[in-house]
């Protein structure tokens, strides 16, 4: 198996996403989780509920932030979105990975003279099937999809990708120990898996070649949340 190369804390490797109703909720969820959690996922339900100041306030924590918006625009609009976002500080920034796209955001970002964000690319999303595939007339094999498009983002400029735990040591084997995988679909071992159809524990995907594992409901709703990512963050630990 390909190792990841890149040199991540092991706080950093727990991303919470705040998937959360309010911005409260969220608010309090963060003073919950307290030092255990350095990283928080923001998705389009914080960003479009009045959520995206948490960005200066998670900043004013301490905090890193992992902007979820899997941006798709014609290039020109694409690249001015993340010429914006390179002046937040977010540390991570889904687009969709279609080639242009992620060209576009990379090259925003270097004129921009900045490091960050990362650009992750979303390849093909978990949600869709080889039928949806079908109906949108793609004929590839979904999984041969995924690679070939997690391939074509890395030449694009993408620093890193979007994976289940199921696709994580084909990609790391494909992409090289350079290339960030993020690995969303945890649950611990006696949680519910929810609408999730194929997960993990943090640690098989950690093992599997992930570098960051994005966490929701198993720790949002669990009745010590706390607890919960340090145990979660003791999963990885050990699979390191
Ligand atoms: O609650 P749960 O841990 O399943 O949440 C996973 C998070 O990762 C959610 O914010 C979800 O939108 C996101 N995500 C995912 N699968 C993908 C991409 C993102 O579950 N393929």
């Amino acid at each position: 198996m390909t190792p990841s190369r890149l040199d991540v804390p092991l706080r950093e490797r727990l991303i919470v996403a705040l998937d959360l109703p309010r911005v409260l909720d969220a608010r309090n969820m963060v003073a919950a989780l307290g030092d255990e959690v350095v990283f928080y996922k923001l998705g389009l339900q914080q960003v479009f509920g009045g959520g995206l100041g948490l960005v200066d306030e998670l900043f004013r924590l301490g905090k890193k932030v992992f902007l979820d918006a899997k941006l798709t625009d014609i290039a020109a609009t694409v690249g001015n979105a993340v010429t914006n976002i390179s002046r937040s500080g977010a540390e991570f920034l889904t687009v969709t990975g279609d080639a242009p796209i992620v060209r576009a955001a990379a090259d925003a970002r270097s004129k921009a003279g900045a490091r960050k964000p990362l650009i992750l690319a979303v390849t093909v999303l978990t949600s869709l099937d080889q039928q949806d595939l079908a109906d949108m007339g793609f004929s590839m094999p979904l999984e041969d999809l995924v690679a070939h498009r997690a391939l074509k983002a890395k030449e694009a400029g993408a620093d890193g990708v979007i994976a289940s735990g199921f696709e994580a040591a084909k990609l790391r084997a494909l992409l090289g120990p350079d290339m960030r995988i993020v690995t969303p679909g945890i649950r611990s071992a006696d949680s519910p898996k929810d609408d999730q159809k194929r997960v993990m524990t943090a640690g098989e995907a950690i093992r599997a070649g992930a570098d960051h594992v994005v966490v929701g409901r198993d720790i949002l709703r669990s009745p010590d949340p706390a607890k919960k990512a340090r145990a979660i963050l003791d999963d990885i630990a050990g699979a390191l």
